[in-house]
């Protein structure tokens, strides 16, 4: 449980770290329920903190998720890694940022275990924690810079069909640019007239892969 609003003075005063109670969080997801419970729906926390946000959206997804497929392991585990996977934050204090990680890679793991107890996929887990790693970034959101200075990159997760996945890696800074009346994360938006006004190129794209490769991928020259 993390209850606690405030960690200290000194981190009040330089970084304005105080953490959103619970029941603000719910009423602000609430304010977008449905793409809350949406399993692929896209949310970035620019200054997530140790993640209140970001855990209120991981809940709803799975809940979501075992709506659906709990009858079914491998449809739950495909889906929680998309869930998981469409959730992104940035923070700027490491302690922040490792807390984050671990409430959400936590959290799914109690879930998980609960549901399908001793038949436990270790290479889910291993692929969750990559992602996690990877979605949530140490860095500056107004910079755009990660803690070396370099470009902050998001991957994008995108589901192909059945077990299939896509990755592709953006720059924050290039998503950042958004259509301030319709921001979206990577995908391109469509105004009124039909125009597309904002398209992101990727720095990398990956070939599509099984969702328990995704890690392995990375490593492939
Ligand atoms: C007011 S707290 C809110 C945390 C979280 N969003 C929540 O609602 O519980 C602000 C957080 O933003 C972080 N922060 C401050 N400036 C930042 C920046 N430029 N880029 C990323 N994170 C930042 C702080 O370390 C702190 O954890």
């Amino acid at each position: 449980m993390n209850k606690k609003l405030t960690k200290s003075r000194t981190r009040i005063r330089d970084h304005g770290e105080v953490f959103t109670p619970d029941f603000i969080v719910e009423n602000m997801l609430n304010l977008v329920k449905h793409e809350t419970e949406r399993i692929d729906s896209r949310f970035l926390e620019p200054a997530c903190g140790h993640g209140n946000f970001l855990i209120k959206v991981l809940e709803r997804k799975l809940d979501a998720v075992e709506r659906k497929y709990k009858k079914n392991q491998f449809d739950y585990e495909r889906n929680s890694l998309i869930a998981i996977s469409s959730i992104y934050g940035i923070e700027l204090l490491d302690d922040n940022v490792q807390e984050a990680r671990k409430r959400l890679y936590d959290f799914f793991l109690e879930k998980y275990k609960k549901l399908y107890k001793n038949k436990i996929n270790q290479l889910l887990l291993d692929n969750i924690k990559f992602i996690l790693e990877r979605n949530i970034v140490q860095g500056d959101a107004l910079t755009f810079k990660d803690k070396n200075g370099k470009a902050i990159i998001f991957p994008e997760w995108s589901a192909i069909n059945g077990i299939q996945m896509q990755r592709r890696d953006f720059q924050f800074g290039d998503l950042a640019e958004f259509n301030p009346k319709q921001p979206t994360l990577f995908a391109m938006d469509v105004s009124d007239d039909g125009k597309v006004v904002f398209s992101p190129q990727p720095i990398k794209e990956y070939p599509v892969t099984n969702f328990l490769k995704l890690m392995e991928q990375e490593n492939v020259k």
